[in-house]
């Protein structure tokens, strides 16, 4: 621990947040020179990501091919984008491919933000970048007339994953380039409750997967600790039709997603089922890992023998088709992790780099900006060279 010389210390909070739910919450990260990584900094790095699921280096200086490194030491037998890098034009209706641009000599790392880049940038011939609008993807956006006085919403809570063929990457790197300065916004729910959040302009909103879970009565823990989601072949494909909900966090039930038939070629071997709930490979903790957009189906597990059947939900296990009945259980245990004394808003300033445990919490781009706004940012995940584990049976003992 001494020969690293690395220092942790207690990101600072905005006054919205909770303190007691970022107790282990996000770490600021001194000391560490991108440039002279050593092994025993990188373990260091890697033991308090899945501790404290974000890590904050201020001030840095990071290359795609240092920032590569760094994602990479995560998973050795990794070594693809996240998402793939094949833009092989069967997959090209999937809603993420316009936000990417990939830098040539080091493919797995993206430039991503807003504006035109002037001039050649990393081998890219002035890139235009796209923050994505809430107003592409909300079925009902702000009025432009809130937009005007600062108004916003979240635009999609998600992990970075494939959620087909690819296993999601266990941790993604994000690197502010160039931040332009501008107001605070209101981001706001919009679902009823009254809840809202300031938040800086363009900031990225987290929310921790494990406190999802621990603020759950124990009905919802235990529907959480037997259930698997299905997730659609080719999900950003199925759903590329489909209107998310004001709060961001999964999709309106219009219909719109396109049939199985439609969808470019795909094999049931590849369709991805996980557990709700993913086991913190550091901690043990259960972290609510959901991408609520993509889920397709619900595999419910019953109460294990000797459990009290007492106000459980499903007792008997259940396979749950209806998409409407998916995406109302989902939100049962996913939207309370979402208030906002729960989220944590990366106030970004240029030179921030943020590691963040893609498998242990969610996160949201938030925010519009306007066309002369430039914002650049250097993206980089793997995916995985294997799945996520659910609970354990000892957790199933506890929970279910
Ligand atoms: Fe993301």
């Amino acid at each position: 621990m001494t020969t690293s010389s690395l220092t942790f210390s207690p990101i600072p909070l905005p006054p919205s947040a909770n303190p007691k739910y970022f107790s282990d919450f996000g770490r600021k990260v001194d000391g560490f020179d991108p440039s002279q990584m050593t092994p025993s900094q990188k373990d260091e790095i890697i033991n308090n990501l899945y501790k404290h699921s974000v890590l904050l280096f201020k001030n840095t200086k990071i290359t795609p091919e240092q920032q590569y490194e760094l994602t990479h030491s995560f998973d050795p037998a990794a070594d693809t984008y996240g998402h793939g890098n094949n833009k092989t034009g069967n997959t090209k209706s999937s809603i993420l491919h316009p936000d990417l641009k990939t830098i040539p000599r080091q493919p797995q790392v993206q430039l991503i933000g807003n504006g035109r880049v002037p001039g050649e940038y990393e081998g890219l011939d002035s890139p235009q970048l796209r923050h994505p609008h809430h107003k592409t993807f909300h079925k009902s956006p702000v009025s432009q007339e809130d937009e005007d006085k600062g108004i916003t919403r979240f635009y999609r809570w998600h992990i970075d994953a494939a959620l087909y063929n690819l296993s999601p990457p266990k941790v993604t790197s994000l690197w502010a380039v160039k931040v332009p300065q501008g107001h605070t916004q209101i981001c706001r729910y919009d679902d009823g409750t009254g809840d809202e959040l300031p938040v800086p302009l363009g900031t990225t909103a987290f929310v921790s997967g494990k406190n999802m879970f621990d603020i759950l009565s124990p009905e919802l823990q235990s529907l959480a600790v037997r259930t698997k989601v299905r997730y659609a072949p080719h999900p950003y494909v199925w759903m590329s039709k489909a209107h998310a909900l004001p709060t961001g966090l999964g999709i309106e039930n219009e219909g719109l997603e396109l049939d199985l038939e439609e969808l470019p070629e795909w094999e049931e071997s590849k369709i991805k089922t996980f557990p709700v709930c993913w086991k913190n490979p550091v901690t043990g903790s259960l972290h609510i890992q959901v991408h609520p957009c993509g889920a397709h189906q619900l595999l419910i597990d019953a109460l294990p023998t000797g459990s009290s059947k007492e106000n459980a939900l499903y007792p008997d296990g259940a396979h749950i088709t209806d998409l409407t009945k998916v995406r109302e259980i989902l939100y049962s245990l996913q939207r309370p992790g979402i208030s906002p004394e729960l989220v944590y808003p990366q106030d970004w300033e240029e030179g921030d780099l943020v590691l963040f445990h893609n498998r242990g919490l969610l996160h949201s781009v938030v925010g519009a900006f306007t066309e002369d706004q430039l914002r650049m940012f250097h993206q980089c995940n793997l995916a995985a060279s294997d799945d996520p584990i659910g609970p354990n049976e000892q957790d199933i003992k506890q929970y279910a």
